[in-house]
């Protein structure tokens, strides 16, 4: 059973752990060590990642256990950060997760959304009905890093 709840500041070091054991596991078949050490340094940088999700609104999915994964986004619809823990991977969380940014941002008249997909992440975002705009290389402490920008439109 997942629940989705909004974050709290409490909850920075849990969601930072959960974002790293996801690169570091689900992102494992499509890049290589010196990568996934570029995405999610160990140990992480907390004082960043608060400052970062200062600017985001972000929604946490729970289980019994705990976070099972978290979503971030931007007010003009642009999402962030989409991170599923891997003992909860291929259970709908992410899906239940893009559906309550959607949600939310519909309701203040965004519905144009965006992202930049990794290549783990590019087929579940067209599962959801993104399509890619343009294949993009960014480089990130040192590493090289394909990845697609992607688009939604829902009706207004
Ligand atoms: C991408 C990610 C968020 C998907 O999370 P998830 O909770 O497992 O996704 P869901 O269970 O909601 O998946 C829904 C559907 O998307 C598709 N999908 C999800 N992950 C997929 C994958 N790795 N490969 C292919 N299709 C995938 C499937 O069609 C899936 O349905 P199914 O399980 O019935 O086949 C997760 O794999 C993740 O955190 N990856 C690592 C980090 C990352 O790349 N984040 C995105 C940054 S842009």
């Amino acid at each position: 059973m997942i629940r989705i709840r909004p974050y709290a500041s409490a909850d920075l070091p849990t969601l930072v752990a959960l974002f790293t054991a996801s690169v570091h596991t689900l992102g494992a078949p499509h890049y290589g060590p010196d990568q996934l050490a570029a995405w999610a340094p160990r140990p992480p940088d907390l004082a960043g990642w608060r400052q970062r999700m200062e600017a985001l609104t972000t929604l946490v999915a729970e289980d019994a256990l705990g976070p099972c994964g978290f979503i971030a986004w931007e007010e003009d619809g642009h999402i962030e950060l989409l991170y599923t823990a891997p003992r909860c991977a291929r259970r709908g969380v992410a899906t239940r997760l893009v559906q309550e940014a959607e949600d939310a941002l519909s309701a203040v008249g965004v519905t144009v959304f965006s992202t930049e997909a990794s290549l783990s992440a590019w087929p579940f975002f067209e599962t959801q009905g993104f399509t890619v705009v343009e294949p993009q290389t960014v480089t990130r402490r040192g590493a090289s890093f394909t990845r697609f920008l992607m688009r939604k439109e829902n009706a207004a």
